[in-house]
């Protein structure tokens, strides 16, 4: 019987601590940063060689919030979407494995234990030796009539702005990026578990300068 017990128990703790481990949660972002608006829209620029530096919970907090984070009490976002569809997710592609940001929790969601940076980089190696590299997926059921058949023209548009949230981020930063349509869709799809209506638009792969 205490064998039962004890077994039942070991089995719980590993089952919660693993569920644990698939859901982290993020620094509050310090969002007192202090390069302006316009310094930071004088210096971008695509950059496509990173350090081998990683980028911390903080800085990926502040760059996650900054892309589409939650920045009302109402629940609209810093990035804005046509008739607030709030359509854009934004995956994380480590060494560790692909995440799902989780904003209204200020968390990573394990999504999938492979490093999927390959399939983000597709014929663009250097994209693969980022730290990290974000993925912007746009759900087409999100609009009204949504359909399977590709991205919407609204989807894309809404991708582009967190794209440039994210330029403008990593400017004030301190980090690198480039905005890239280029990419393995397919094998992104499946791994990233995404529903028929939901399309990869852009990536960013994200590192220290060199
Ligand atoms: C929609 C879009 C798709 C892009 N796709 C790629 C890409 O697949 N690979 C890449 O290296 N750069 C890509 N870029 C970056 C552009 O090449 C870059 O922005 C352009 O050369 C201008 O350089 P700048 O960003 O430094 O001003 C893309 C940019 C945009 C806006």
């Amino acid at each position: 019987m205490k064998k039962i017990f004890l077994t039942t128990c070991f089995v719980l703790a590993t089952t919660l601590f693993s569920m644990a481990q698939d859901i982290v949660k993020l620094p509050e972002p310090d969002k007192n940063v202090s390069m302006t608006l316009y310094q930071a829209l004088q210096q971008r620029k695509s950059v496509r060689e990173y350090s081998g530096k990683e980028i911390d919970d903080m800085k990926l907090s502040q760059l996650l919030w900054a892309a589409v984070g939650i920045n009302r009490p109402d629940g609209h976002l810093t990035a804005p979407t046509a008739i607030n569809a709030q359509d854009i997710t934004v995956y994380v592609c480590r060494k560790d494995g692909a995440w799902l940001y989780v904003a209204k929790d200020n968390a990573l969601k394990k999504v999938s234990s492979k490093d999927l940076r390959k399939a983000v980089a597709a014929n663009q190696s250097f994209a693969a030796d980022a730290p990290l590299c974000l993925v912007i997926v746009s759900d087409n059921e999100k609009f009204h009539g949504g359909s399977t058949n590709g991205p919407t023209i609204s989807g894309a548009i809404d991708a582009g702005y967190v794209s440039q949230n994210i330029d403008l981020a990593c400017e004030a930063l301190g980090l690198a990026t480039v905005p890239r349509a280029s990419m393995e869709k397919e094998t992104l799809k499946k791994e990233l578990n995404l529903t028929d209506s939901q399309n990869p638009i852009l990536n960013h792969p994200i590192g220290y300068k060199k």
